[in-house]
């Protein structure tokens, strides 16, 4: 029997709840999450679990990381069975807070984190302002919570690059972890926006996995051979929309060159679908090692 479930909804009942168990001689970890959650969050959660007897997770749709034609209204929202699922996984506490209670000002105008030049290449240059609104919305979490530990996924490989760099950066007490990406069978990297795919686009997404694949493959001819061999399966793939295709060290997280030798990582975006308002923007990314 799954011991019941904390619900929190405003910023004092959690600093109360992590106060308790703090108290307690327990330490936290803390699963930041937009909701909609599948099996990529579970094993965030999972993991989580190795590292903290108490586990926070937190569901909070953070409109501050969308931008003004973004996908905020059409984001999918499921409090109801992502409850459901962190009470069968045994989590002590879901933070589940209002857009008001978060930002009390309307959020836009008011103080930033930002992520500086990182957050402006890459999922940066196509969705700017995003990560000023992921480490804001991190902060404001680390704030309230104070865990020991945060988990986050590998599929945005970019935000947990700035993450650990904020984290490095403002000198916060947490350790971040990584987690990496989990797959369908077929190779899809599970994401909540796959929830918005339509019949037929599903496998239309397997374009971003492919591309990787394609890239890997072709890791021992360098850097500009990789780009080439994943630019070629969007060349094939009618419904997909390339948006970037990039390799970066991951270290650095700057652009890998031709005389590039050791890990790299491939990043990939897209929108799948043909009707540019309802199109669905997917990531993806692998790390390699060029010989
Ligand atoms: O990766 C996400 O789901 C979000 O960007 C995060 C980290 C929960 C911040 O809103």
């Amino acid at each position: 029997m799954p011991a019941p479930i904390r619900t929190l909804t405003t910023i004092a009942e959690a600093r109360a709840f992590v106060a308790a168990e703090r108290a307690a001689g327990r330490r936290v970890a803390l699963v930041p999450t937009m909701g909609a959650l599948h099996r990529g969050h579970l094993e965030l959660v999972r993991r989580a679990r190795e590292r903290a007897e108490t586990v926070i997770a937190s569901v909070f749709v953070n409109p501050l990381q969308f931008g003004p034609h973004e996908d905020l209204d059409r984001y999918p929202r499921t409090p109801q069975t992502d409850t459901e699922q962190l009470i069968v996984l045994g989590v002590e506490a879901v933070f589940m807070p209002t857009v008001e209670e978060m930002y009390p000002d309307g959020g836009r105008s008011a103080t930033l984190v930002t992520a500086g030049h990182l957050g402006t290449v890459l999922e940066g240059r196509s969705r700017p302002g995003h990560y000023d609104g992921v480490l804001t919305v991190v902060t404001k979490l680390f704030s309230i919570v104070a865990p020991d530990v945060a988990l986050f996924g590998e599929k945005d490989a970019q935000q947990l690059f700035l993450v650990r760099r904020m984290v490095r950066d403002l000198d916060l007490p947490v350790e971040i972890i990584g987690v990496p990406t989990v797959r369908e069978p077929d190779g899809l990297a599970l994401s909540s926006r796959n929830a918005m795919l339509q019949a037929g686009e599903r496998q239309d997404a397997l374009a971003l996995s492919r591309a990787l694949e394609a890239a890997g493959s072709a890791a021992d001819r360098g850097v500009e051979a990789m780009l080439a061999a994943a630019q070629s399966v969007f060349q094939s793939d009618t419904g997909v929309q390339l948006d970037y295709l990039a390799v970066v060290d991951p270290r650095t997280f700057a652009f890998a060159n031709e005389s590039h030798h050791g890990l790299v990582q491939v990043l990939v975006a897209a929108r799948v679908g043909t009707a540019s308002t309802n199109a669905v923007r997917l990531i993806d990314n692998a790390i390699f090692s060029i010989p």
